[in-house]
């Protein structure tokens, strides 16, 4: 059996869709509540976690295969092996902030994100002393009420961004779906997933 870490919500659901196609679907994997689902006659088991803990769980040997983004996977570090960018779920991390901001180096930076490593980095290396504000959702907010001045967060069509009153000040990188496996589940299983990479 492999098992394989899905990021629950849209992401999950496109990417699972990927492996459906690919000979390795599971009936019933959209009803009820339940998280773990398998097929054994292609011999693949999936667990629906929350998209930040995919990495734990790959980390850990929990799964052997998980899908991230590149955002988790540079915020948290994971030792994993990165098998294969997925193409899918691409958006852009960014700097956003209300129209018209402007920026006075003179002032402490008021960064509001879910994405600490990720914001502290960026600014680091702009030489730029920041204070971070760690939200866990809904970020666009945080300008709007005055708890920070800018935000670091994904941004995918705008629509949020825009609804808000906010706009782009400055692009971090590119963020797409990776496909990640546990290291001595990979060695272990090699057979298996390099068959599964293969028809996917
Ligand atoms: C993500 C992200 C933005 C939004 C961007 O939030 O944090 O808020 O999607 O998408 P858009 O550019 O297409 O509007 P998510 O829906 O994951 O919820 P969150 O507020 O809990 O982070």
């Amino acid at each position: 059996m492999i098992n394989i870490a899905l990021p629950k919500g849209r992401l999950g659901e496109k990417v699972y869709k990927m492996f459906e196609d690919a000979g390795y679907g599971c009936p019933d994997i959209f009803t009820g509540r339940r998280l773990v689902f398998e097929n054994k006659d292609a011999g693949v088991r999936y667990f629906w976690v929350k998209p930040s803990d995919v990495p734990i769980y790959v980390e850990r040997g929990a799964a052997d295969l998980g899908v991230a983004g590149r955002d988790i996977l540079l915020e948290y570090e994971p030792n994993v092996y990165e098998l294969k960018d997925l193409g899918t779920g691409i958006c852009r991390m960014a700097v956003a902030a209300p129209k018209g901001f402007r920026d006075d180096s003179e002032y402490l930076l008021r960064v509001a994100t879910k994405f600490v490593n990720i914001a502290q980095n960026f600014y680091s290396q702009a030489g730029r002393d920041i204070d971070i504000i760690k939200l866990n959702g809904s970020i666009e907010i945080a300008p709007l009420l005055g708890l920070s001045d800018v935000i670091v967060d994904l941004v995918e069509t705008g629509t949020t961004l825009r609804e808000n009153g906010l706009e782009v000040i400055e692009e971090i990188m590119e963020v797409s779906a990776r496909l990640i496996a546990n290291k001595s589940g990979y060695n272990f299983k090699s057979r298996e997933i390099n068959e599964l990479l293969g028809r996917l």
